[in-house]
């Protein structure tokens, strides 16, 4: 399983960081294709730089299921078996997620369950933690609910704002998405519960 597609609406570092781990030989994966749901997302022009599959289908007043469909029918003619959500600002249809049942990835910029949805840094900071950080879950069919495969922590400062939390958070969601998908790519883990556990190789 390790054929990965890749889904995105905007800047796409995160992809760039899974792109560049490719290239590094850190992750032992292929990026099969990267859709974009916006036209001027630069992490499709990005994705175009580095010669990969680009394929923009904009989403722009279609029904879910029906712009759904057309995403699988995409994701399945270049072959993709994980699909990694990058910043894709939509939500997924039911018909989807049992599509790519526990094949599909996700990063979020807080220590989940705390804050999901939209401006977690923001949530993070309003709320007074001292800690956040990022994590990536299976996508079920809950608001960034799934199983947790893993999770990195930063401290709040008390200068911070929401693009000084982001910025530092983003560090570590490019390190530990890699991460996440190289065990997934593995397939050296169980699933116990909601509880994601690594076996040891
Ligand atoms: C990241 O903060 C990610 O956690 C969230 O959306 C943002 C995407 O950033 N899901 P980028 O497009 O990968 O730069």
């Amino acid at each position: 399983m390790r054929r990965l597609g890749i889904l995105l609406s905007g800047r796409g570092s995160n992809f760039s960081a899974i792109a560049g781990a490719i290239d590094e030989k850190r992750l032992d994966a292929e990026i099969a294709v990267v859709i974009s749901n916006r036209p001027e997302a630069p992490g499709i022009a990005a994705a175009r730089n580095r010669g990969l599959n680009a394929v923009v289908l904009p989403s722009r007043g279609l029904d879910r299921e029906i712009y759904d469909r057309l995403l699988i029918d995409e994701l399945r003619k270049h072959g993709a078996e994980l699909v990694c959500l990058a910043g894709y600002m939509r939500i997924l249809s039911g018909h989807f997620i049992r599509e790519f049942s526990m094949r599909i990835l996700n990063i979020h910029p807080s220590l989940l369950p705390a804050f999901p949805g939209l401006d977690a840094q923001h949530q993070a900071i309003e709320h007074g933690v001292k800690f956040s950080g990022c994590t990536v879950h299976f996508v079920d069919e809950g608001l960034d609910s799934g199983p947790i495969v893993t999770q990195a922590v930063v401290p709040v400062l008390d200068t911070d704002t929401a693009d000084t939390l982001s910025a530092r958070i983003l560090k570590e969601e490019h390190r530990i998405y890699s991460e996440a998908i190289g065990l997934v790519v593995s397939g050296r883990y169980r699933i116990e519960g909601r509880r994601v556990i690594a076996e040891s190789p």
